[in-house]
């Protein structure tokens, strides 16, 4: 089984209305403005649809932050350029990011949950998620752990019903392997350091994924790629963000072990 993942392409642009002066959004601009702009290339993701769509994985997933601010302008950026890998007969998972989620406004919410059940062809809306899907063989744990939080922070939130859906799933008996999809990193090292950027309540995940009741977590969040896997690939792997590297990676599972081999674009 072969899985192509990329994540965090944040698209961008300025305030979409008045009230983006007074909410968070104001910052996230602000921040694309003067810095995101600079260093994230969009035709990064559009050469990451044409290596899925070149070389047909298995599964594809994005893990989120394909905005900034999450207005529905940014969604409409990168809309065109994933409509292709949409229409395809591709299996895709899309997880929203905390840029996806980033105000409260009724219409960012709105482009959210629409770009959400666009992107997975109406087959599960962003209200069903946490949820399960089968594909090629592994079982996949789709988790949102991205909601707005205070001006500064960054924070995502592992829900405790959310834990437990998960928990109860992992009791199940394995059919192939079990891998989480999500925005955030479950293994923190620095949360202290990464007080602003951290996620809260993953700590029922991290046990089953000391278990092995599941096997690999995909995620972004953080920029830079890494990996933190054992000797035969189970753990938690970072795609990093495709437009500011240009990577993205490429995943594969054959007689019990996870292999990982870096896509530069
Ligand atoms: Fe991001
Ligand atoms: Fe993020």
């Amino acid at each position: 089984m072969r899985i192509v993942h990329f994540s965090d392409p944040h698209a961008g642009g300025g305030a979409e209305d008045w009230m983006a002066y007074v909410d968070k959004r104001w910052v996230g601009v602000f921040n694309y403005k003067f810095r995101r702009q600079f260093r994230h290339d969009m035709t990064k993701l559009q050469r990451a649809v044409e290596y899925i769509l070149d070389t047909r994985p298995d599964v594809a997933v994005c893990t989120g932050d394909l905005t900034s601010t999450g207005q529905p302008g940014e969604f409409e950026q990168v809309r065109p350029i994933l409509k292709m890998l949409r229409d395809s007969s591709i299996p895709f998972f899309y997880l929203p990011g905390n840029h996806d989620c980033y105000v409260r406004r009724p219409k960012c919410v709105a482009a959210v949950r629409g770009m959400t059940e666009y992107l997975s062809r109406g087959d599960y809306k962003f209200t069903d998620l946490p949820l399960v899907r089968h594909c090629a063989g592994a079982e996949f744990l789709l988790l949102n752990c991205s909601r707005p939080s205070n001006l500064l922070c960054s924070w995502g939130f592992v829900d405790r019903r959310d834990a437990e859906f998960i928990r109860r799933r992992c009791l199940l008996p394995k059919e192939g392997p079990r891998i989480l999809l999500s925005h955030y990193p479950m293994i923190e090292h620095h949360p202290i350091l990464r007080m602003r950027h951290r996620l809260f309540g993953q700590e029922p995940i991290l046990e089953l994924m000391r278990e092995k009741a599941i096997d690999l977590s995909l995620c972004g969040h953080v920029h830079k790629p890494y990996l933190e896997v054992d000797e035969s690939g189970r753990g938690e792997c970072c795609a990093g963000s495709v437009t500011r590297n240009g990577t993205m990676v490429e995943i594969d599972y054959s007689a019990d072990r996870f292999t990982f081999r870096t896509v530069t674009l």
